[in-house]
């Protein structure tokens, strides 16, 4: 059954004047092991966490926003994780019309990383476009652009963090460390923010203002095949910003991780509880915080769509509502995946 337990959020909070600015060139192979670091510290908090990496190392930044009624959002994403293709953007957008535009941006050459302060910057230039992110020092602030003339796409996407940066927290690792599993590497910069969003395709626009997200992801060994199913997601209910993380690997072993944050305070973590896993049948999410002392939580997670068309790996946007268990239910949006099995 579900372990239960409590761990503390480790705030983060490294002097981002004192870290010396690095350029990367992403990415780089060794064919020596990769040492990863397992706590936080000394260097940008949003820096590229395997450099250099190996063949089976992967390493990718996540971002998103979603629209105030849950029908739209984008999805930006530098990722590498197949050497045979160094570095891809997966960009989507999701259109009020529930038109899903998935593009994924191949490139063989390489993305160009700097860090300042704890934030990070990146550029790539791939086959048909260029896409790249600006974070301020302190990693608050980030702005995504696109450029991909093929497909007559662009426009940016800015966030403004609203709640408190964090670290995982699990069973695994009661102290908040960088390893949430052996191959599942994440921390959260950005758990939920005020996104503007304003891109362009060919005549049409896709504008709005709600909730924006960032977080970062890598590990020594690419996580398929040791995957049953992963569960994640953020979402806004009024005040309370929520992310949670619930990870099976293939031995059933659960891995969680939650945070709720409220006027920008991070109130408690706890973990989460999840349902079904076929994927094509999921209307919904409950998430369950068990925050001792404070109470319990409960959120509700409806879907709008499904923005994903695989078996093996869902993402669904939506309302979510919920708060203090019997208090009054606030409201707002939210984004959930489900990945795995992968075989
Ligand atoms: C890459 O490094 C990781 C971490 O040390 C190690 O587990 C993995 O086996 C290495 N992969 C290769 C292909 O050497
Ligand atoms: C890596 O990319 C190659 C070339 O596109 C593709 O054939 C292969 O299936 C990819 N591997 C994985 C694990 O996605
Ligand atoms: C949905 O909206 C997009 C963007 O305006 C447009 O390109 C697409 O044709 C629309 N799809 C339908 C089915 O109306
Ligand atoms: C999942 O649900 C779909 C739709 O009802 C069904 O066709 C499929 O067999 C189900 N898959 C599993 C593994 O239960
Ligand atoms: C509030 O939301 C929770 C979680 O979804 C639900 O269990 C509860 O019934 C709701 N309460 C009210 C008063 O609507």
């Amino acid at each position: 059954m579900i372990p239960s337990f409590i761990c503390l959020i480790l705030p983060v909070t490294t002097l981002a004047s004192t870290i010396q600015p690095l350029n990367y060139i992403l990415p780089s192979y060794t064919t020596a092991d990769v040492t990863l670091a397992t706590t936080i510290g000394h260097q940008a908090y949003d820096r590229p966490y395997v450099h250099p990496g190996n063949t089976t190392t992967y390493e990718w930044w996540y971002f998103d926003a979603i629209s105030s009624d849950g029908e739209s959002s984008v999805v930006f994403q530098p990722i590498m994780y197949n050497v045979s293709v160094p570095v891809e953007l997966l960009f989507q957008l999701v259109w009020p019309n529930a038109t899903v535009k998935d593009i994924i941006l191949g490139s063989n050459h390489r993305l160009y990383v700097s860090t300042r302060g704890d934030g990070s910057s990146g550029i790539g230039m791939a086959d048909g476009g260029v896409f790249s992110w600006v974070g301020s020092q302190d990693a608050s602030e980030y702005t995504l652009k696109v450029d991909i003339p093929d497909e007559d796409i662009s426009g940016t996407v800015t966030l403004f963090r609203t709640a408190p940066p964090h670290v995982a927290c699990s069973e695994t690792c009661p102290d908040a460390r960088l390893d949430l599993f052996w191959n599942l590497y994440w921390m959260n910069p950005v758990p939920d923010a005020v996104a503007i969003v304003d891109i362009k395709v060919g005549s049409d626009r896709l504008a709005f203002t709600r909730n924006g997200y960032h977080d970062k992801n890598w590990g020594p060994v690419y996580f398929a095949n040791d995957l049953n199913q992963w569960y994640w997601g953020h979402g806004r209910a009024s005040e309370y910003s929520i992310v949670w993380f619930y990870h099976l690997d293939i031995q059933d072993h659960i891995t969680t991780s939650g945070y709720i944050a409220k006027d920008a305070q991070i109130l408690w973590t706890a973990y989460p509880i999840m349902g079904t896993n076929n994927i094509s049948q999921i209307q919904g999410y409950k998430i369950d915080f068990d925050a001792g002392a404070l109470g319990r939580f409960a959120f509700d997670f409806r879907k709008n769509r499904q923005v994903t068309k695989y078996s093996w790996y869902g993402r669904w946007i939506g309302t979510m509502s919920g708060g203090r268990v019997a208090e009054k239910n606030e409201s707002g949006v939210a984004v959930c995946e489900q990945m795995g099995p992968f075989f």
